[in-house]
Parts: C-alpha cells; structure tokens; sequence
C-alpha cells in the first residue's frame, strides 16, 4: 500500500493479518488501560453518517473518537444531499475536502461504501449487508482479552449467515489452529463466495471453517457459542414462513448444556425469546454485554488505525 494514501476498513478481506492483529491487540490495550490517550487524533473531525439504526456501532465511534481528541460531526439518514440526488462520489468529493475520516453504515450495497473511499479520505463501513467487519474486530478482541489470545479457539456460530456472520468467518480464520463451525439455517447461510473465501484463508492459517445446516452432533468442545438476531438491521426475509425454519436454532439452555464450559457471545440487539433465550443471555455464561463494551475499544483501536498509523 502507497502509505500516503489513506487506510479504509471496507471490508476484513482488504486487511493482512498484521493489520488485524495489531487492531485487535490495540483494542485489548485500549480496554485494559486506566489512562486517556485523549490526543491522538487531536485536531481532526470525524464524520459519522448512519442511514440506518445503531445503538452500539454508533455510539462506540462518537464516544471513542471524542476519547481519542477528535471532534464529531454526527449525519442521520435525512441530512446529506444524497437525499436530494448528489450522487456518493460528489457527496465524498466534497467531504474528503473537510473532514479525516468518516464511518459510515448503509446496511446496503457495500460498494456504495466503496465509492465513499474514492477520494482519499479514510472510511470506516460501520455495517453494509454483506458484511459487518467492525463488529468482527469487536468481538475479536473480547475474545483476546477473555481467553489472553486467539490462536486454536473453538467457536460454534449458530444462526442466519448475516453480514455479521461472515465478518466472524473472514477474521477468525485469520488466527492459526482456530475452529468456526458455522449451524445455519437451510437457505440462510454463508453466501458461497464468502464462505469460500474464509475456508481459504482458514487453511492458510491452519485453521477450520465448516458450515452445517442442521443442530445435530453439536461440537461439545466448543469454547465459545455465538448467535445473532434473526432481523438483521436493514433486511427482510421474502419468505412468510422463514421462522419455522428458524425455530431449532435457538440458543437455549440445552444448547449450553451440549457445549458444556462455553462462554455465551450475542452481538446486540437480542431477541429475548427468538435466538436466545432470556436464561442463556443474561445467565452465567454470558459475556454479550461485556462484548458490547469492547466495541469502544476496538471502535477506537480502527479510528487510530484508520487515521494516525
Ligand atoms: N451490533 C451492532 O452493530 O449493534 P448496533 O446495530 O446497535 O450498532
């Protein structure tokens, strides 16, 4: 890479080990630390524009942006001209010319994020609907900290195979001797390509990635059990009937039981009752809000990344 250009965070496959290793590790660090590394982006702005809802993503930017020294300008879905036609490419155009950096969530077509990084200004895809690789990074470094590293963690991923799914699948594989054993629902997995390209960089790293679509035979051994909600933010499912399809993969306390010792990971929001039930989300195995937490500092570990490395 040209270091005089930019560095985005589109997409976890644009990213070397190296690169996701050091955000994970700085995002351990950045939890663990007492002090306030408020000057790091000192006298940059930031833009954070969200055409869709957030809680945690959003939220994690601005607060971990302002943390690190920056200043915050904060665009909904009805404020930039995009509404009115102004085409992406003109819209970041004229934003590169002013602000040093902008995360962005569409939940849409992930080129139009893309387009956004034209200029040369780092962009940060805080959720496209093909993938959520900030959410990945998030998650990544609660594991690091609660597990003191990656390398041959087991993790059993249960439910749609969303954007945040393959974000999971496409970092994980990055660390050696790791196990993602992916339960979807039949017709809801993995998209093909992506699955692919996680199994590839799995075995490059002498890790697994597999993909079933029923809850038989669940790996007992797993150290960690993940699942997100069924809506994801921005989609909707053509077919009426798709919750039959996805009754059995619920995260209930059998399914804990199965995987005796496993820690519990949701991404937020949860669906009490649907995914997850209320005794597995807020029972003893559960680290779903301390994972939260951790998009903060993972949200500042990709800002000084992004815009200080
Ligand atoms: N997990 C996640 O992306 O949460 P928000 O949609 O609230 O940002």
């Amino acid at each position: 890479m040209n270091r005089n250009e930019p560095r985005h965070l589109i997409s976890l496959r644009d990213l070397s080990n190296a690169d996701i290793d050091w955000i994970v590790r700085r995002g351990t660090e950045f939890a663990a630390a007492t002090d306030r590394p408020d000057t790091l982006l000192a006298g940059k702005v930031l833009g954070v524009y969200f055409s869709k809802t957030s809680t945690r993503t959003r939220t994690a930017f601005t607060v971990g942006a302002l943390r690190l020294g920056a200043e915050v300008i904060a665009y909904g879905p009805g404020d930039l001209q995009l509404n009115t036609g102004e085409t992406v490419e003109d819209t970041a155009r004229v934003l590169a010319g002013m602000l040093d950096g902008m995360v962005i969530r569409i939940a849409g077509d992930p080129r139009e994020i893309r387009a956004f990084a034209a200029p040369g200004m780092p962009v940060v895809n805080a959720m496209s609907a093909d993938e959520h690789p900030t959410q990945a990074l998030a998650d990544l470094t609660t594991l690091a900290a609660l597990f003191g590293g990656i390398k041959g963690l087991r993790v059993l991923y249960v439910g749609e195979g969303n954007n945040t799914a393959a974000a999971l699948a496409l970092g994980l594989a990055r660390f050696a001797d790791t196990t993602l054993e992916l339960r979807t629902p039949p017709g809801y997995g993995v998209p093909d390509e992506t699955l692919a390209q996680a199994k590839h960089l799995a075995r490059r790293s002498g890790s697994t990635v597999v993909e079933r679509h029923d809850m038989a035979d669940l790996p007992r051994n797993a150290d960690v059990v993940y699942t997100t909600r069924w809506q994801t933010t921005g989609t909707s499912k053509p077919d009426p009937d798709w919750r039959r399809v996805f009754a059995p993969f619920q995260v209930n306390e059998e399914v804990m039981e199965r995987c005796s010792g496993a820690r519990f990971l949701h991404d937020l929001p949860a669906h009490r009752g649907e995914e997850v039930t209320a005794g597995v989300l807020d029972g003893p195995a559960s680290i779903a809000f301390e994972q939260a937490r951790n998009k903060l500092h993972s949200a500042m570990a990709v800002l000084e990344w992004c815009m200080v490395r």
